[in-house]
């Protein structure tokens, strides 16, 4: 196993042993091969660099107490990367050869999985790119499918601890092709300015609203918004938000706990009736929100006035992570145990 402070690892690239690799040309995947290159050797007229053609994924490798190492729907993560290839006339990559990469790289940099007492886990990042030539805006002929993997901790300060974020109306997510549906680069690109503002003035990040209306709360840069009250998870339905996961898997376990789950537009005015708060994702899991600044109205809309996670956060969080490590029966059948 390396030699690292694993308890104490943020969120950041690392290098890790092995990445695996697939084409695609003629028409067709080739077999999966790996590589300890962290370089490309790209066209400079490749369409991923000039038009976007580049998609990419985050799914998560745990390590349980009985020393197996786990990974969490990744048939979910395999799916929604076909739908954003899709999207912008990328080739499909088969979902079984996605889940054999996935297994793959995770076993070829096993002692890179965090130790279960860490509560640190190992990031997996598939991409894909256009690879071959193009000047006109058309799609590439051939692509580059590449699974790499970095032992990571908490996305947002401090893991499950309650942080402020901001909505700021000057940003919208500007997202290529009209829609943040797709999990592309250039989507991310167009939030580094609003996320660095937000940072900058002490927030995790920035929530935007939809872009249309600007009435109702969309997403933050990294994770869907949740919302509790009155015994119901509230979360935003919107075109333009990525459909995360995480908030998918949280929406079941809400349910089995007994909330009522409410998938609808979400007013930036009933951001006051939440009890609770918090931002979803892979890389965020649950991170508890303690207010929503709006810096525009200069209106605060405060879930945690002791800065403290409230109960249903802390309770879905501790199912999710239950599930994830090994500790909680896996009765929906999300794991897949690498061995
Ligand atoms: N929203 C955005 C914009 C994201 O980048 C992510 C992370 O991948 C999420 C939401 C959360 O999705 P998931 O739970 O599938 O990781
Ligand atoms: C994830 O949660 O996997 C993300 O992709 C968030 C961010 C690192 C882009």
């Amino acid at each position: 196993m390396e030699n690292i402070d694993w308890s104490n690892i943020g969120f950041g690239y690392r290098k890790t042993d092995y990445n695996v690799r697939c084409t695609y040309k003629d028409g067709k995947w080739g077999e999966l091969r790996k590589s300890t290159d962290e370089n490309i050797n790209l066209h400079m007229a490749a369409t991923c660099l000039h038009y976007g053609q580049e998609v990419f994924e985050g799914l998560k490798a745990f390590k349980g107490k009985d020393g197996k190492i786990r990974v969490f729907r990744m048939d979910e993560n395999a799916k929604r990367m076909q739908k954003s290839c899709e999207g912008i006339m990328m080739a499909t990559l088969p979902i079984e050869k996605f889940e054999e990469a996935v297994k793959m790289v995770v076993k070829l940099n096993e002692r890179f999985v965090p130790p279960y007492e860490s509560g640190a886990s190992l990031y997996i990042r598939p991409l894909m790119i256009g690879t071959s030539a193009q000047v006109g805006v058309k799609p590439a002929s051939e692509y580059e499918f590449i699974l790499f993997v970095t032992p990571v901790g908490p996305y947002f300060k401090g893991g499950f601890q309650t942080t402020p974020f901001v909505i700021m109306r000057q940003y919208d997510r500007a997202a290529p092709l009209g829609t943040g549906t797709f999990k592309v680069g250039g989507n991310y690109a167009a939030s580094l300015i609003a996320g660095n503002h937000a940072l900058e003035m002490g927030y995790s990040a920035v929530f935007y609203l939809d872009a249309k209306e600007k009435k109702y709360i969309d997403e933050c840069g990294a994770a869907n918004f949740f919302g509790i009250k009155n015994n119901t998870y509230v979360t935003p339905d919107s075109t333009s938000i990525l459909p995360s996961i995480t908030n998918k898997s949280l929406m079941t376990l809400a349910e089995d706990m007994g909330l009522k789950v409410e998938r609808r537009h979400v007013p930036i005015e009933e951001l006051s009736e939440f009890e609770e708060a918090g931002a979803c994702g892979t890389a965020a899991v649950i991170s508890p929100i303690e207010r929503i600044d709006d810096f525009d109205t200069k209106k605060s809309y405060v879930f945690s006035p002791d800065g403290k996670p409230g109960k249903w956060c802390e309770k879905l969080y501790i199912k999710l992570r239950g599930i994830q490590y090994g500790d909680e029966e896996d009765k929906y059948g999300w794991i897949t145990v690498i061995d």
